[in-house]
């Protein structure tokens, strides 16, 4: 069946663009959790709602040992199953025998590598049987994701709905949220972090900078994608 975009109200909330998102998929959905502010933050919502969400992520192998902490903290919390994708061993093995365990800060080319590797093979296993997916993007967040829209046909991934619940809502809306619910928060926050990823590929930005400027910091922003959202 090829799935359709539903139309969403004027100003449509994140719980609004999450349920007819849901409902239109007409099968499995499950949100992509990288435990950032914001997956966090639909996890809170789509639990508010009462509305049937899987919840998996992707362990690359390289992540923060803070960011488990608040897998762990959601576990507790909502009683949630996380299902755990990880890269498949052989390519990760070939991987660092041949090119090392930094390869990625030498080219754009050796970092689509890793994450190729890393996320976007086990993001392929992921979906695979699901019928729509849901991601923490926001349209503010970079000039890579300026013209996301909130329900999206992602033709890459056998067509099924990407649904993008908090894509209008800025860093400040995302921070007031979370504090007002008391959501669990990585505990890079405080040390300055905005966007967490891989621990070797993410770092602090200074007061002033970009939110994404802390990621895969020696490339040029318009190549910050690691493949799992390719349009
Ligand atoms: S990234 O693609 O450049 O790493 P970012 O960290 O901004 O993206 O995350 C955007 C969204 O991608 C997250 O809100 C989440 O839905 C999904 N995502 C990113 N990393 C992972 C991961 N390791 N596992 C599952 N989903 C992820
Ligand atoms: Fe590899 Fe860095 Fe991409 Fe993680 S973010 S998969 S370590 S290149």
């Amino acid at each position: 069946m090829r799935l359709r975009i539903p139309e969403l109200p004027l100003g449509a909330t994140p719980a609004e663009i999450l349920k007819a998102g849901i409902e239109s998929s007409h099968g499995p959905v499950s949100l992509a959790c990288s435990f950032s502010l914001e997956d966090v933050a639909i996890i809170d919502i789509a639990h508010k709602a009462g509305l049937q969400l899987g919840v998996f992520a992707i362990d690359t192998g390289r992540l923060n040992e803070e960011t488990y902490e608040v897998a762990d903290a959601l576990t507790e919390r909502y009683r949630l199953k996380i299902d755990w994708y990880f890269p498949c061993h052989e390519n990760v093995e070939k991987l660092e025998r041949a090119k090392g365990l930094f390869s990625f800060r030498e080219s754009t080319e050796n970092r689509v590598e890793c994450c190729s590797i890393r996320k976007v093979e086990p993001l392929s296993r992921a979906i695979k049987y699901l019928s729509g997916w849901v991601t923490g993007m926001r349209r503010e967040q970079s000039v890579t994701r300026s013209d996301l829209q909130a329900i999206e046909i992602d033709e890459l991934n056998g067509g099924i709905l990407k649904i993008n619940p908090l894509i209008d809502w800025s860093e400040e809306e995302l921070i007031a949220y979370s504090e007002a619910n008391h959501l669990p928060k990585n505990r890079l926050f405080s040390q300055g972090y905005r966007s967490i990823g891989c621990a070797p590929c993410t770092r602090a930005v200074k007061p002033g900078e970009d939110a994404r400027a802390g990621r895969w910091w020696w490339e040029n922003p318009e190549n910050k994608e690691c493949g799992l959202h390719r349009r």
